[in-house]
């Protein structure tokens, strides 16, 4: 049976007993509003992990002044139930105030990697997510972490974040699920209108026509985003934020595809802003 914990000390207090019993922990951080895309995430924690925690909390420091925090989709208890199916031992809800005190003032940036993609348009985005991220590792000591590779460029942030300040912990990327026509999986999918949601399949087929150029040997950058665009912009619906391709580690715009990139985009469809991405490797292939 699940145990919601709302207090940092209630965690505490179980993660004691699991090291005591020499169990392995697992987390999984989410703002909840749970879909299959978190399943994914809670499963592979599952399968690797004696112990599942699951942190629900739609963390203030990440959002802008004029983003969707207000209205950002929560159901503690419909998260719950499909914790509960999926063998999660705690799922962590605190409220904002148990999280950050009125008067702190720490904050963790990671610099270069968040200048672009994302961070251009949501300039303190990725403070909030390092520091809440950081505040949960302290929380919890989880052995390992998991986190969706649809938010690439956090899950680049995290895994350098990690890396400086030598957090003795394992993170763990898992790959984005999609709706059956392509659409990746999101808690904002809800916000699309019946039109919105439909134009909305244009990301995924513009990737996939990105990623084919590339695996079929196109190396110049612009050429690869151009093709993407136009499909985008075919929507009328579509409002592109960035289309662009950097490197897959320092998250740096390349002009030539050389070694491992990331392609990621946000484009917004009404009020609702949607990222998505693929990753390609040369070597691999
Ligand atoms: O990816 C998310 O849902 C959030 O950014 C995270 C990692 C839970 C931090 O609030």
């Amino acid at each position: 049976m699940i145990k919601i914990c709302k207090t940092i000390d209630e965690v505490r207090k179980e993660v004691k007993q699991y090291r005591k019993e020499g169990l392995s922990v697992g987390l999984v951080p989410t703002m909840g509003y749970l879909h299959e895309g978190h399943k994914s995430l809670i499963d592979k924690a599952v399968a690797e992990n004696d112990i599942i925690i699951v942190s629900d909390f739609v963390n203030p420091t990440q959002f802008g002044p004029n983003e969707d925090l207000a209205d950002y989709p929560r159901d503690l208890e419909k998260d719950a139930m499909l914790c509960d199916n999926a063998k999660v031992d705690i799922l962590f809800a605190p409220k904002p105030e148990e999280m950050y005190a009125s008067n702190g003032c720490t904050f963790v940036t990671v610099d270069g990697l968040t200048n672009e993609l994302c961070g251009k348009s949501r300039p303190i985005h990725f403070r909030g997510v390092a520091t809440v991220v950081s505040k949960l590792f302290n929380i919890v000591t989880p052995d390992r972490a998991y986190f969706g590779e649809k938010d690439a460029q956090q899950l680049a942030v995290i895994r350098r974040m990690v890396k400086d300040l030598n957090f003795n912990i394992e993170i763990i990327g898992c790959p984005i699920v999609r709706e059956e026509d392509g659409l990746a999986k999101s808690s904002r999918n809800k916000y699309l209108n019946e039109e919105e949601r439909l134009e909305a399949i244009v990301l995924h087929r513009a990737l996939v026509l990105g990623k084919e150029a590339v695996a079929g040997g196109e190396a110049d950058a612009s050429k690869v985003k151009e093709l993407i665009v136009d499909m985008i912009n075919s929507e009328s619906l579509s409002k592109i934020d960035y289309v662009e391709i950097v490197d897959a580690e320092t998250i740096q715009p390349v002009s030539i595809i050389e070694g491992p990139i990331l392609c990621a985009l946000a484009v917004s469809f009404g009020n609702t802003r949607l990222i998505d991405n693929f990753s390609y490797d040369n070597e691999e292939k």
